[in-house]
């Protein structure tokens, strides 16, 4: 029997950037698109370019350096949604738009308030229009899980005519049981057999989103959608790697199945998504989980000195989780070995790029003692997917006392002049970020502040995410900073979320739009 491809569809910049205080900033995107396009996924749905001028801006930028993978955009059945993702991707290599509209009766009564022939004729509309822009049109049935089966089949019927290739099931509140999404998607794919393929998009409300999509490919679906680490609307979606890799490791029951990922990339991908988004997976998070190869028992330890199979069903190296220590980087490591190393953590940086990352390095190894993998990914990362430099850190100085005002001094360049100021606030973060706000001119609202040690010892490197508020109609911006001094990483992290503000002021979807 010939082996079957799963297509595998990441929506992780689209749906997974819908997670509560996930939002990115185009440089961030883009180096997550190069990424997924490194981990093999087919399609990169890459964004719903009429949410927003920085929406459509980023996805366009995405489709000019992707190369292999198919680059995706999002439209509601409206010519407008259609028009603006058809521009998006026009430079793309592979190109699909994907469009959607619901087909359940409560959606199409209460959110749509639209009759059934209604919504076919929209689908219709949308695709045909779509198909003037590219030959690849993916239609969801959104809410497909609460959805009449014979209206599916009959909007699945008019929507392939008019030109769609792929059809979509979503469970978007995440409702279905396995089974039920197993028996929908076997109707579904005996009713289309190759007019078209059939796709899942599992939400994951009642924690079955990967369950939901297995069940899927066993009965015939040929594309899955989800996204690295499980992010996405609400509890989020299926998780790419726990699908990929219940597909690689049990081969033995999907058999004659395959993925174009490469499981290798797959812990590259993780940390690049929580280094960028500042949401770490839980730790016994399956796959990439900070404890999913750690083995704390006794009797367990035991048993992998002896025979790691007897308490490993996959082993840490598949998934590119590999701890080098042929190669350790201290302060005289010279710019050659600072790059192998990179490479071997799967970054290949361009000239500039890698001179940047290596004065930071450099700085680093003096102050640190130890060097870690994830203290390099944090670093690059942190490097890589920084905003445009409008302001940028020149000094702090910091007065703290345990009875009294916490005062600080903040020196910054802005248009190559240099701005001093001074200021005090009730703790010494408080003082440090009203002095920012002061020199900026630009109010906030501090949302969130995370402090977290990227590797060990008592000179780890601090890695500070703000959430930041600059405007209450527009969304929360996240900022990073990374150094030794925490109070250091907390000024650079506040300065990026500021940057990356005024680097998309103008591009962003309002809340009231
Ligand atoms: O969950 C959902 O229904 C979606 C669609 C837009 C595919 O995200
Ligand atoms: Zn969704």
């Amino acid at each position: 029997m010939s082996t079957e491809t799963i297509k595998i569809f990441d929506t992780t910049l689209r749906d997974g950037e819908q997670s509560p205080g996930a939002s990115m900033n185009t440089e961030e995107k883009i180096q997550i698109a190069i990424q997924l396009e490194k981990l093999g996924v087919d399609i990169i749905e890459a964004g719903f370019a009429a949410a927003s001028p920085g929406d459509f801006d980023a996805i366009s930028k995405i489709a000019q350096r992707i190369e292999n993978s198919t680059v995706c955009s999002l439209a509601r059945a409206i010519d407008s949604d259609i028009k603006s993702a058809g521009e998006s991707i026009a430079k793309a290599k592979n190109r699909r738009i994907h469009t959607f509209i619901a087909t359940s009766s409560i959606h199409m009564e209460h959110k749509l308030k639209m009759t059934p022939d209604e919504v076919i004729k929209r689908a219709v509309r949308a695709v045909t229009y779509a198909r003037e822009f590219v030959d690849d049109v993916e239609f969801s049935c959104e809410d497909a899980g609460r959805s009449d089966i014979g209206f599916m089949k009959d909007i699945s019927d008019a929507v392939i005519e008019a030109g769609a290739t792929t059809i979509n099931l979503p469970d978007t509140v995440g409702f279905r049981l396995p089974y039920e999404i197993g028996e929908m998607v076997r109707i579904m794919s005996e009713y289309t057999k190759d007019r078209a393929i059939i796709s899942v998009h599992n939400h994951n409300d009642l924690g079955l989103g990967v369950a939901n999509s297995l069940e899927a490919v066993v009965n015939g679906a040929r594309q899955v959608e989800c996204t690295i680490n499980g992010l996405g609307e609400r509890a989020g979606n299926a998780s790419l790697e726990e699908i990929v890799m219940a597909l690689k490791v049990r081969g033995d029951i999907f058999k004659d199945l395959r993925t174009n990922i490469n499981t290798k990339e797959i812990y590259p991908s993780s940390r690049l998504i929580s280094n960028i988004t500042g949401i770490e997976p839980q730790p016994n998070k399956a796959i990439v989980g900070k404890n999913a190869f750690a083995h704390e028992s006794g009797i367990h330890q035991d048993g992998m000195l002896k025979n790691r199979e007897t308490y490993e069903i996959m082993t840490p190296e598949t998934i590119g989780l590999v701890k080098d220590d042929t190669l350790v980087l201290g302060k005289h490591s010279g710019r050659a070995a600072f790059r192998d190393k990179l490479a071997k953590l799967g970054f290949t940086l361009e000239d500039n790029a890698l001179n940047k990352s290596f004065e930071r390095f450099k700085i680093m190894a003096d102050k640190k003692k130890e060097i870690f993998d994830d203290d390099l990914r944090a670093l690059v990362t942190n490097e890589m997917t920084k905003a445009e430099q409008i302001y940028e850190l020149i000094s702090l100085q910091l007065m703290d006392f345990s009875e009294g005002t916490p005062s600080s001094v903040v020196k910054i360049r802005k248009d190559n002049q240099e701005i001093i100021d001074a200021g005090v606030g009730e703790g010494t973060i408080d003082a440090i970020f009203k002095t920012i706000e002061r020199i900026s001119g630009i109010e906030s609202h501090l949302m969130d502040y995370k402090v977290k040690s990227v590797s060990k010892g008592k000179d780890a490197l601090a890695s500070v995410t703000v959430k930041v508020s600059f405007n209450e109609k527009e969304p929360v911006i996240i900022g990073h900073g990374l150094h030794i001094d925490t109070m250091l990483a907390s000024a650079r992290a506040y300065i990026g979320a500021l940057n990356s503000y005024l680097s998309m002021e103008g591009k962003f979807k309002t809340k009231s739009d």
